[in-house]
């Protein structure tokens, strides 16, 4: 469903993702994972249009390299930001409605918009100010402004940051049923690795922008190149 192919991101001498190549297959919840600076966000930001890249993006068969921000979103990719963005002024209503109508074709579907507010679990909120809604909330909101662009493939970056260990539970509940239930692929970038191990079929571990390790979670993460790669062995890692 999603190619990356040979990609490449320099941000001067920095290869902030560096000859990347993976395959994200339909209705999959697909993980990455890699220390920080390793090139996650960027890798979203390249797969969603906000930078151009050297190598190929493929999504549901087409080359999307190169394609603007908005035609990527209405071809069916939406994603989540690390930091939550929500507009504090607007209702959750008004919220999830902007997301409908950044995303497919057709603009306002009220009763679509009405269907992500109960999917998320914010119908009691829907009338409140995004400012007031506590991190959870939050955190559903931003998800619920994917769901409302229709995608196929929904990308979350660390949704589950600064989390309790309740409102983690919850959020994984949710992105389970994103996929179980609307049959949404997911690819999630998480640091839990318990979460991931959960969550996920597959698992992507990068450093450097470079692929260390891909494949069954539980294998992954006792891979003792990745373990390597954790504790920050330079040593470990060339083996
Ligand atoms: N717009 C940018 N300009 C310059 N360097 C950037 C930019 N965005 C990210 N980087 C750098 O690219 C590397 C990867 O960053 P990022 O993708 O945010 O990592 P991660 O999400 O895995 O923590 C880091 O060294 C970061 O400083
Ligand atoms: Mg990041």
């Amino acid at each position: 469903m999603l190619r990356v192919i040979h990609v490449t991101k320099k941000f001067g001498e920095l290869k902030a993702v560096n000859d990347l190549s993976f395959e994200v297959k339909a209705g999959q919840i697909f993980g990455i994972a890699g220390p920080n600076g390793a090139g996650k966000s960027t890798l979203y930001n390249l797969i969603t249009g906000f930078y151009s890249f050297n190598g190929t993006i493929e999504f549901d068969g087409r080359n999307i390299s190169g394609m603007p921000p908005f035609r990527i979103a209405k071809a069916g990719i939406a994603r989540t930001f690390q930091i939550p963005q929500t507009f504090p002024s607007l209702t959750v209503q008004k919220a999830i409605s902007v997301g409908s109508r950044f995303g497919a074709a057709g603009g306002l579907d009220s009763a679509h918009v009405n269907d992500v507010i109960q999917f998320v679990d914010l119908d009691n909120e829907r009338t409140q100010n995004t400012g007031l809604l506590n991190l959870l909330g939050k955190k559903k909101l931003m998800i619920g402004a994917a769901l409302a662009t229709k995608p196929k493939i929904l990308m979350l970056d660390e949704p589950m940051a600064g989390c309790n260990a309740t409102e983690i539970r919850s959020l994984m509940d949710l992105i389970a049923k994103i996929n179980h239930d609307l049959k949404i692929t997911i690819i999630i970038i998480e640091h839990f690795m318990k979460v991931l191990t959960e969550l996920t079929e597959e698992l992507l571990i990068i450093e450097s922008g470079a692929k260390i390790c891909q494949g069954d979670p539980l294998e992954v993460v006792n891979d003792p190149q990745v373990i390597a790669c954790y504790l920050g062995e330079p040593d470990a890692k060339r083996k």
